[in-house]
């Protein structure tokens, strides 16, 4: 349709049709048995024909058939508008690849987008024209469960993914039919939410907000993102979903942001509980105000909203707009010319765990495990004798919270894969965590691999923990086998940075594996057993003690700095009980070779605006395997008008090594890796001394300085 039939159309719109586009309906409430089980006013919400007909978009799914269906029938209505279908497509459809916390381990945005493309392919065959990902909140605290849905708490970093996942999922366009439409969440800075607790308040100063959290959801805006999803907690006192700074200012001004806003799950009736509105009219007048296009699942659209525009007219332009940005981006889409353009389930079926999506899998499972200590246990040999124990060892479910699709039966389980890579197996009768039956086991064997973590069930949302330490059967059965001298793998899957202090001097290797999805047990039998390479590099630090928390590489310098040389002293910023530092820092990771660093290089000493600055560093492979080593590159402005983070990671690249072999890792600072924001909202670079550092990780770096003159 052209802009002019777009205009007809919503002049032809009653007023019940407009307020029930900017309404979402689950997808059950189209199933002949359905029982209403929804939280808020949704509860009294009455789903006839009607509303079935006329509902704007439709959050959840049914099967690839089910949703031809439901389509014909939404664009039978008075109208023939045909309604957008939109699920959480997080890290996978049916192919389920590993939580984005661990994707984001293999530094490899290009990998983050195939594996969107995938789950964007499989989704829309099957009737699904939006995804609800991805999900850019940075995050400095592990309590919170939903750490499994971010990149980490790296800024750049997370914008880099940012970008790749949302073309990923679009492709070459949404108006492609393999494609899906990108949601990125939660505007804004849902990810530091206060202790780490889930749906809990968060406050910032606007220099932190514009220089750390908005750049991934910038990043995903830039590359195109349709939508926008607004997160639940409050920014500058005023809550996100109905905050018209953030939403209108920047994000549509600033930005140039001309998709589609949509609420989280019932945020708009929370903002009566947030104290902000004194009921679900004002409520839905403040957030269509705020700009505001669809509610999820509080209802105040549709059943509050007629009323006060009958009250104040001036709020009817507001309403006609949001509807006409939900028909935009529905004939953008091409629905109006074929409402079920893309579903097709025998296309469905086809490319559903094909040879192909499930290789991705594979491969992105390989790249997201992170090697965090290795005493020359691993590689395993062909033929070892292992005694597979802890709590995770029987978990049949490694694909990781937010996979609804999923099934893990798809993939074989991590017993299976390791008897097939060729280990020769010692499985306790009784109980995995039977420390008796385990230790006789081990005993017989040459290595325990003793798998830990969290179950699937204590991640992802509403599963914000204070204890982030392993099982307590897995630390007794751990020091046990200490006890009798047997050599332990730690396998931890988990969906966030949990605390291995109390466990790490107890066994020889640990593996960090998250929840690599459908293909975990191939996965990491071929990572335990050699046939591929750890190489991912953790995007979170890992705490040593929960009260370390939020604990992240980038902080603010302090005026009380603890200096390496002098840890005993008193007055400096430190605990008395704990190192200030993580377990294991950011960017960290071990391989099953060694690389040495040297030569750190700047192509000048001085660098004047718009010119760029070239550093180099050398990186040897001096270990007996080829690998693939993450470089990274981190700045620092150690002085100026504003506190800066003592560093801040500005470049990273890969180099594939052979043993032996030195390669250069070459980076290109330009003007725009030293800008800040200042006070006064600019962004801006500052005269003066620059600090470059090059490594392997965030803590192990050789350093230079330029200064950078006007
Ligand atoms: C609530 C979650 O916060 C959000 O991330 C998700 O997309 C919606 N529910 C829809 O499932």
């Amino acid at each position: 349709m052209i802009q002019r039939e777009l205009d007809e159309l919503l002049n032809r719109m009653t007023q019940e049709e407009k307020l029930a586009q900017v309404f979402q309906l689950a997808a059950c409430c189209y199933e002949d048995d359905f029982e209403p089980d929804f939280t808020g006013p949704m509860r009294e919400i009455e789903v006839n024909d009607t509303l079935r007909k006329t509902a704007g978009t439709v959050i959840g799914a049914l099967e690839p058939e089910e949703m031809l269906k439901l389509q014909k029938l939404c664009a039978s209505g008075p109208n023939r508008i045909p309604a957008l279908f939109m699920l959480d497509v997080i890290h996978g459809f049916r192919t389920i690849f590993p939580i984005p916390l661990g994707l984001a381990c293999s530094w490899d945005p290009e990998l983050m987008g195939r594996t969107c493309r995938i789950a964007a392919k499989e989704a829309r065959a099957s009737g699904i024209h939006a995804t609800f990902a991805p999900m850019v909140d940075l995050v400095r605290d592990s309590r919170w469960g939903r750490v499994m849905e971010s990149t980490g708490e790296d800024p750049y970093l997370n914008a880099e993914f940012a970008k790749a996942a949302v073309k990923g999922f679009q492709g070459r366009g949404v108006g492609e039919k393999d494609s899906l439409a990108s949601c990125v969440k939660h505007f804004a800075a849902y990810g530091a939410v206060e202790s780490g607790r889930e749906y809990n308040t968060t406050d910032m100063s606007r220099g932190m907000l514009r220089d750390v959290y908005l750049d991934s959801y910038r990043a995903a805006v830039d590359a195109g993102c349709r939508l926008v999803m607004t997160a639940f907690n409050i920014v500058e006192r005023v809550p996100a979903t109905c905050n018209k700074w953030l939403l209108d200012t920047v994000l549509r001004k600033e930005w140039g942001f001309d998709g589609v806003v949509i609420t989280d799950w019932n945020s708009m009736n929370e903002l009566i509980a947030h104290s902000v509105a004194e009921d679900g009219g004002e409520a839905a007048q403040k957030a269509l105000e705020a700009g505001v296009d669809i509610d999820m699942m509080s209802g105040h659209y549709l059943f509050d909203l007629g009323r006060r525009i009958e009250e104040n007219s001036s709020l009817q332009p507001l309403l006609d707009q949001a509807v006409m940005r939900i028909l935009k981006l529905k004939n953008e889409m091409g629905l109006f010319e074929e409402p079920t353009r893309g579903t097709d389930p025998e296309l469905a079926g086809r490319l559903i765990l094909c040879e192909e999506h499930r290789a991705t899998a594979l491969e992105a499972a390989h790249k997201s495990m992170v090697l965090l200590k290795n005493e020359k246990v691993l590689p395993l040999k062909a033929g070892c004798k292992v005694t597979i124990a802890g709590t995770m060892a029987g978990q049949r479910n490694l694909l990781g919270g937010w996979s609804f699709m999923g099934n893990p039966e798809d993939g074989i389980s991590l017993i299976e894969a390791l008897g097939s890579a060729g280990a020769d197996l010692f499985i306790p009768e009784s109980d995995f965590t039977d420390i008796e039956e385990v230790c006789r086991l081990a005993e017989k064997s040459e290595v325990t691999v003793l798998a830990c973590g969290e179950p699937v069930e204590e991640t992802a949302e509403a599963n914000s923990k204070t204890c982030l330490r392993l099982k307590d059967r897995d630390l007794a059965l751990l020091r046990a086998l200490k006890k009798q001298g047997s050599k332990v793998v730690l396998l931890v899957l988990a969906g966030r940075a949990l605390v291995l202090s109390d466990a790490e001097p107890l066994c020889d290797a640990v593996l960090q594996a998250w929840f690599p999805g459908t293909e975990a047990g191939r996965a990491i039998a071929d990572v335990l057993f050699g046939a591929a390479q750890p190489e991912g590099k953790l995007t979170i630090s890992f705490p040593r003690e929960e009260g370390q928390l939020p604990l992240y590489y980038n902080s603010f310098r302090t005026g009380r700095p603890q200096l390496p040389e002098k840890k005993e002293e008193i007055y400096v910023s430190h605990y008395i009980d704990c190192p200030n530092e993580p377990l294991y820092p950011f960017g960290f990771g071990l391989s099953y070779t060694s690389y040495a660093y040297s030569d750190l290089k700047l192509s000048a000493k001085k660098v004047h605006p718009e010119e760029t600055l070239r550093v180099s560093v050398k990186v040897k492979n001096t270990g007996e395997r080829a690998g693939r080593e993450i470089v990274q590159m981190y700045l620092c402005d150690p002085c100026g008008s504003v506190v800066r983070p003592v560093k801040q990671l500005r470049g990273y690249t890969s180099l594939e090594l052979c043993p032996g072999e030195e390669k250069e890792a070459v980076f290109i600072i330009t003007e725009e890796d030293l800008m800040f924001w200042d006070n006064e909202e600019c962004r801006r670079v500052e005269p003066g001394r620059f600090i470059v550092m090059a490594g392997p990780d965030s803590e192990r770096l050789m350093k230079d300085e330029f200064v950078y003159a006007v």
